[in-house]
């Protein structure tokens, strides 16, 4: 049996505190005794203290932030390090979404430093992976996510207690409505897997959950959920509606 999935929602640049508290008055998942999905919700920094008042007094609603700089602290004028967001209340750190990386220039290297900080900082790091479509029809799938991949390998097999999310977010598929068919998706996390397996050993590979992300919504959930090496969803547009977000956790696991 799969373990328990993953259902995380990545607000990007959305949801003032406002919205946050309106958004937590809608969203009350009802867990089944014993078991449940994680749920995860990564708003802006400046709605994070909102949302960590509004959500469920539960602690399988977890809040993490959607990006970190990697120095602890110091002159680095509008940047947030793990240590702030960890000591705000932050879980959990989305790091190298695709968005970091194709928008804002972020390199495999940077990426890498962040996972090392987010480590020690004692939040755990998704790190997200994804091919463009160029890459993609180029046949560099393969190449690609694994070199993103490679680079943080080096920090996570350095400290064999760590423990991280892996997201697979094809770029072309993000914020399209393009999604990847569950046979892509299992294609994907199945290379990421193997990859794991080789680096770190089958124990931890298994042990680590690989997250599909581009344009998950309500009717798509249940058949991605269900595909091999699929143990949950990060969620975009999708995340912003308590009733999607709902139907999307309920597709991963029935809540009672
Ligand atoms: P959409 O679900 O809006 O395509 O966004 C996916 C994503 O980037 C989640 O991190």
């Amino acid at each position: 049996m799969k373990p328990r999935p993953v259902i995380a929602g990545n607000w990007k640049m959305n949801m003032d505190p406002l919205e946050a508290r309106e958004f937590f008055r809608a969203f009350h998942p009802e867990f089944s005794p014993g078991r449940h999905p994680t749920l995860l919700i990564f708003p802006p920094f400046v709605t994070l203290a909102a949302a960590l008042n509004a959500r469920p007094e539960d602690p399988r609603v977890e809040l993490g932030v959607q990006n970190i700089f990697w120095e602890e602290s110091g002159a680095f004028t509008g940047e947030v390090s793990a240590v702030l967001a960890r000591a705000a209340g932050a879980t959990h750190t989305l790091i190298g979404h695709s968005e970091r990386r194709h928008v804002f220039g972020e390199q495999d290297e940077d990426v890498a430093r962040k996972v090392g900080a987010a480590l020690k900082a004692g939040l755990v790091p998704v790190v997200c992976v994804g091919e463009t479509l160029e890459e993609r029809r180029g046949g560099r799938l393969q190449e690609v996510i694994l070199r993103q991949l490679d680079a943080v390998l080096p920090v996570l097999s350095n400290d064999a207690d760590a423990t991280f999310i892996l997201a697979y977010e094809p770029v072309w598929a993000i914020g399209t409505g393009e999604t990847a068919t569950p046979d892509d998706a299992s294609q994907a996390h199945g290379m990421l897997r193997r990859r794991l397996q080789e680096r770190l050993g089958d124990v931890r590979a298994a042990d680590t959950p690989i997250l599909y992300g581009g344009s998950v919504k309500p009717d798509n959930a249940a058949e991605l959920l269900r595909a091999p090496e699929v143990d949950g969803v990060l969620v975009g547009g999708a995340s912003l509606d308590p009733a999607s977000f709902l139907a999307i956790a309920r597709a991963g696991m029935p809540l009672t």
